[in-house]
């Protein structure tokens, strides 16, 4: 029977070991760590080991969110997974995580791609999933940045990371997903082109530069859509719920740049204090950014039962996106 409030029951994160200061960086590009910590407020960033991928970080971010939801796996219908930096193109990764959890044969798992809004975007599908069926999803951001950098260019491997974040979404006692949208605009300031053999295909021009499949960025014009985005997103949200800006109780924004986040705050007129942060330990991880923000907030008490908490994140596509949470323990 179909569920009324549907609700995050458990949340989980995993970051690799290897930390890369900025300091290091400073050894890799013409970079000073001072000019990285005052234009984004990063310190460090996660890199994945040779033998981690979007599949292992998810799933050990999975794990805690399904102990932290006090459910087996085997209680799960859907594993949706976001990411940007799959290593294979096919299978989904999401399908390589159900294999990991002993649920081959049983449930649907899928992908979802939709830039470092992805998350938002993979919550608002899992609840309308569970709402319809009354049953649980398990809800993966999970992005191994490093892959896909251009190691040579300051101009963007200063400000991504890897790691991974998880929730259980389905029927629950207490709070709710009050409201949530997704919204996408096309916009070619944030790319990464699809590696394929070019070069050996009789019915394509030869390839002329190999430096295509790494993610390419405006810096600049990314930043002033991602302001506008997370401006957007406060908005159009208050005006859906037709609550006041003060009854914001905490903001997970998509941790890309500390003056983004900066921005995101002065505009909702929320005090720094109730905005998550957690930028300078690993850079922008993409899909994985608001469920590790997230988690890291419940973890350390910043998110009580009750509170309305604002998930609000944007990415390449364009994409953008938010979901206003009563949280419910
Ligand atoms: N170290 C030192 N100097 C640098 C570096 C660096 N790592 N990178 C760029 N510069 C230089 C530039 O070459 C430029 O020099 P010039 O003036 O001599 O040409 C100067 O610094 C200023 O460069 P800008 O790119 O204009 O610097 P800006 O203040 O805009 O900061 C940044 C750049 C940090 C990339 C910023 O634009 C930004 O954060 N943009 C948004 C990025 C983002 O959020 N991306 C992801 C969002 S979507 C998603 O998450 C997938």
């Amino acid at each position: 029977m179909a569920a009324k409030n549907i609700n995050i029951l458990g949340t989980g994160a995993y970051v690799p070991e290897r930390v890369l200061t900025n300091e290091d960086l400073e050894k890799i590009v013409d970079t000073s760590s001072t000019w990285i910590m005052e234009r984004t407020g990063i310190r460090e960033r996660r890199i994945a080991a040779p033998d981690e991928d979007i599949v292992t970080m998810g799933v050990a971010a999975a794990r805690l969110a399904l102990a932290a939801a006090g459910l087996e796996a085997r209680q799960l219908s859907y594993i949706i997974l976001a990411t940007n930096s799959p290593n294979y193109l096919y299978p989904a990764a999401a399908i390589r995580v159900q294999d990991a959890l002993g649920l081959n044969g049983v449930i649907g798992a899928f992908d979802l791609q939709a830039g470092c809004c992805g998350f938002n975007y993979a919550l608002y599908v899992a609840e309308r999933l569970v709402a319809q069926e009354g049953k649980y999803a398990l809800v993966i951001g999970s992005d191994a940045n490093s892959r896909f950098t251009d190691w040579t260019n300051r101009s963007t491997c200063i400000l991504f990371g890897d790691g991974a974040g998880a929730v259980v979404v389905g029927p629950a006692q207490k709070g709710r997903i009050v409201t949530s949208f997704i919204a996408s605009s096309l916009n070619m300031n944030l790319h990464c082109e699809t590696e394929f053999n070019q070069e050996v295909s009789p019915f394509l021009p030869p390839q002329t530069h190999t430096e295509r499949h790494f993610l390419t960025m405006d810096g600049p014009e990314v930043f002033k859509f991602a302001v506008g985005a997370v401006k957007e997103s406060i908005r159009r949200i208050m005006e859906t719920t037709q609550l006041n800006r003060e009854d914001l109780d905490f903001l997970i924004l998509h941790q890309a740049n500390w003056r983004i986040l900066d921005a995101g705050a002065r505009f909702a007129k929320v005090p720094m204090e109730k905005v998550f942060v957690n930028v300078d330990r690993y850079g922008n991880t993409s899909a994985a950014s608001v469920p590790i923000a997230l988690h890291e907030a419940v973890q350390e008490g910043k998110i009580k039962e009750g509170d309305k908490v604002l998930l609000v994140s944007f990415g390449a596509g364009a994409t953008w996106g938010a979901a206003l949470i009563e949280w419910g323990k």
